[in-house]
């Protein structure tokens, strides 16, 4: 797939729905939002948007400062498993704290968002089971914050008005189950990838300590060079020529983000991890009325991560035990272990 095809794929909402294909309903059960065409997904959106703005990513940000410290802190150095003791439990634990899931319970948190992303570990009964839980934990927490408001994304949920319009419960619910599967597993890519790169390119690292303003362009590339989403799909509504192919009405059409950052119609020589490229039009996140709604949020992790790395550990390089890339899917890539020596 080129560049331009999948940004007129993306663009064109009206030929290629984002509802679930038939063949993928059993895998990838429909979500709100990300699955929804106009009417519905507009009138949605507008009402998250409402809810998830800027102003509440940048009032998270010492936060997450001070949780990558905490993680960093208990990682000690020297050769590191960062999946598990960093990229992991960052994205979760911000996921968390921005709903307003108290710290107790963040634990019971990770085993519900593990679940709902186990398709191959967990039987399908199980992992309904633990969906169901999730349901009601959140629905007892909207309860909660209809009665009496917090500083949380739940209680901007329950509070949110377009227009004279509310979000209905099931819809707070499953914006909710959303943030869990768009934002965690995602964004636990996108800083493996990033920092593997940066294992493999020692005089960037020093390059990055000394000059922190290529930090945004690092991790722009790296959507662009490594995205952590690879492909999502669409379902043709009407019978449609494109780039030369007939595609019936009804068939599944595959988005490739990944291939489209790598067209060098669009990103000359894109197999080359590179900073002083225009990055403005890569497709990391998606384009269109879909764009990814937690980019901000992404950003603002990923920034935080290089930043307190970059504070601690004057060099970093592959770690002895083999790096293992993540198989439970091919929509996304990243790692499911990755082993880094970092030292002081
Ligand atoms: C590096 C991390 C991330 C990447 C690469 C990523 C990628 C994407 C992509 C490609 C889409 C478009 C889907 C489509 O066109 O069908 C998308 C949509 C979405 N993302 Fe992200 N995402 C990331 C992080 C996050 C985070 C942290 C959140 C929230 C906490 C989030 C929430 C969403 C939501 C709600 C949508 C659906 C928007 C809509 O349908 O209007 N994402 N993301």
């Amino acid at each position: 797939m080129k560049y331009e095809d999948v940004y007129n794929v993306l663009r064109d909402h009206e030929r290629f729905s984002s509802k679930r294909h038939p063949r993928v309903v059993g895998i990838a059960p429909p979500l709100v939002l990300i699955s929804d065409d106009p009417p519905r997904h507009s009138r949605f959106r507008r009402l998250v948007n409402k809810t998830f703005t800027l102003k509440r990513i940048e009032a998270l940000t010492p936060w997450i400062t001070s949780i990558a410290d905490e993680l960093l802190d208990e990682a000690g150095h020297g050769e590191i498993e960062i999946v598990e003791r960093y990229t992991i439990p960052l994205p979760v634990k911000v996921i968390a704290r921005l709903l307003g899931i108290p710290g107790d319970d963040y634990e019971i948190f990770k085993h519900w968002s593990d679940a709902f992303l186990s398709l191959v570990s967990m039987d399908n009964d199980q992992r309904m089971a633990n969906i169901q839980e999730m349901m009601g934990y959140f629905g007892k927490i909207a309860a909660a914050r209809r009665a009496q408001g917090a500083e949380d994304l739940i209680t901007a949920l329950v509070e949110a008005e377009v227009e004279g319009e509310k979000l209905e419960e099931w819809e707070i619910l499953g914006f909710c189950m959303l943030l869990l599967i768009a934002g965690n597993e995602t964004t636990t890519n996108l800083m493996g990838n990033m920092f593997n790169l940066l294992a493999a390119r020692p005089q960037l690292w020093q390059q990055l300590r000394n000059d922190r303003s290529l930090i945004e362009s690092v991790i722009e590339e790296t959507l662009r060079y490594e995205s952590p989403v690879h492909r999502l799909g669409r379902t043709a509504t009407t019978e449609v020529e494109f780039s030369g192919v007939r595609i019936p009405a009804g068939d599944l059409v595959t988005v490739y983000f990944a291939a489209a950052n790598r067209d060098p119609a669009e990103f000359p020589d894109p197999d080359e991890f590179r900073l002083d490229r225009d990055l403005r039009n890569h497709v990391g996140f998606g384009m269109g009325i879909h764009y990814c709604l937690g980019a901000p949020l992404a950003r603002a992790e990923a920034k935080v991560s290089l930043n307190a790395f970059l504070d601690r550990f004057s060099t970093i390089k592959p770690g002895e035990a083999p790096a293992v890339r993540q198989t439970l899917t091919p929509l996304l890539f990243g790692f499911e272990r990755l082993p880094l020596v970092l030292e002081h």
